[in-house]
């Protein structure tokens, strides 16, 4: 058999009215011969129906429901190559599960599920059935993000010394107080703990902050003391997060739905003895970078100072912004370049699996337990 170039993928989840849909249809779309082959794509059958059609889906591989979607896919000589999921939540598992058990390659949003044994069953299965999965932590597939965590591995800027970090929005302000029934464009899923599963936002963005950092750093976190703040709602919408990594170190996250003026205000700031790093999701282009005794310094994506995986992932010239939609095509990249190679049975090496892992969602998972239950026990520290 020839080398394998082209790619299928299935879709769970992502209608056309859906947020993440799109945004990965359109990440996947900057790789040229990654096709959608086939969907389940809401649990409302005329929905599903509907955004196969649109897609230009063959009916025979629009599924009314995903288990059957796995099984029927990984019999066929042509089935997808691999899944992706973009569910609320509370779907995650069962989906994941259901592939995972056929064999099936993987792509799930974050969180990767909403209960710890969960994911923890998860990592097993994925662990035995020798499947790559990948946990859209997408944040870690900007250019500037990889060059911060290139540079803290060589030591530019010494031993990490302190964290701080945070991810502030504003979309629940208005919110604050109100029984949080309406919550007029964005999913009404995130604040239903049936579908969110037990945190709002320490789920929703909280945990792109402790994925980044890891990212960045490499530092694990050991325990968390958090207040957490709900203002009326079920579900939190407002967390500060006092964190100590596991060789000590701290750290301090904030994360926020009810911050007036920000709108995806993703900030890492990571100290070092010998300097600072500086990355904003909302200036992805930009890396600010300040060593002891020297002005501060701004490299650029797509400049000549920019150089290992940051290069490579750079697609564009600098001065044309790449954005939200390239750090999910960055992550694909790797993700589907990974996929052909284990098809083609060319050996894995470390630099191939540069995307968000199954371990990323397990530690995801972890982190948003913990932090809820300090936030229920008064801010009382809890190991992760
Ligand atoms: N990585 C990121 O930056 C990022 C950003 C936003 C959302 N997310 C995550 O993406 C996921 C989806 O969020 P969203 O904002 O797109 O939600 P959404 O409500 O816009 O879309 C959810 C989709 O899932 C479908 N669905 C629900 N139950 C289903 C089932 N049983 N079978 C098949 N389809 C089903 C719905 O019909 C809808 O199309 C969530 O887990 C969220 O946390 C990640």
């Amino acid at each position: 058999m020839g080398q394998r170039s082209f790619l299928r993928y299935g879709m769970v989840g992502g209608s056309l009215s859906s947020f993440m849909g799109n945004v990965h249809r359109t990440a996947i779309g900057f790789e040229r011969d990654v096709i959608l082959t086939a969907g389940c794509f809401s649990s409302r059958d005329a929905v599903n129906l509907e955004t196969g059609e649109a897609l230009g889906l063959d009916p025979a591989r629009v599924y009314l429901d995903f288990s059957e979607m796995a099984r029927v896919e990984s019999e066929r000589d042509d089935g997808i190559d691999f899944v992706v999921i973009v569910t609320p939540n509370n779907v995650h598992y069962e989906a994941a599960k259901a592939f995972l058990e056929h064999g099936i390659n993987v792509v799930c949003e974050k969180p990767l599920c909403i209960e710890l044994d969960q994911a923890l069953a998860l990592e097993k299965l994925a662990d035995e059935s020798g499947v790559l999965f990948a946990v859209t932590y997408a944040y870690t597939g900007y250019a500037m993000a990889k060059l911060a965590r290139q540079m803290i591995k060589e030591g530019k800027i010494g031993e990490v010394i302190n964290v701080n970090a945070e991810y502030l929005q504003e979309w629940l302000l208005s919110q604050v107080g109100d029984s949080g029934e309406s919550l007029g464009t964005l999913s009404t899923w995130r604040t239903d703990p049936n579908k969110a599963g037990n945190s709002n936002c320490v789920g929703d963005i909280g945990t792109h902050i402790e994925s980044i950092v890891s990212y960045m750093t490499g530092l694990e976190i050991k325990r968390v003391s958090a207040r957490v703040d709900r203002f009326g709602h079920t579900l939190d919408l407002n967390a500060n997060i006092l964190v100590e990594y596991s060789n000590g170190c701290p750290g301090l996250y904030t994360c926020s739905q009810v911050s007036a003026g920000y709108g995806n205000a993703l900030a890492v700031r990571i100290f070092g003895s010998k300097g600072a790093i500086e990355w904003k999701q909302e200036s992805p282009d930009e890396l600010r970078v300040t060593l002891l005794g020297q002005p501060v310094q701004t490299y650029y994506r797509g400049t000549d100072s920019i150089y290992g995986r940051a290069a490579q992932v750079s697609r564009i010239p600098s001065g044309h912004p790449e954005g939200y939609y390239v750090a999910f095509a960055n992550t694909y990249k790797i993700y589907t370049n990974a996929v052909r190679k284990k098809l083609n049975g060319e050996p894995l090496m470390a630099e191939d699996l540069d995307f968000p892992t199954i371990r990323d969602g397990v530690a995801g998972v972890k982190f948003i337990t913990a932090t809820m239950e300090s936030g229920r026990k008064d801010s009382a520290w809890v190991e992760l």
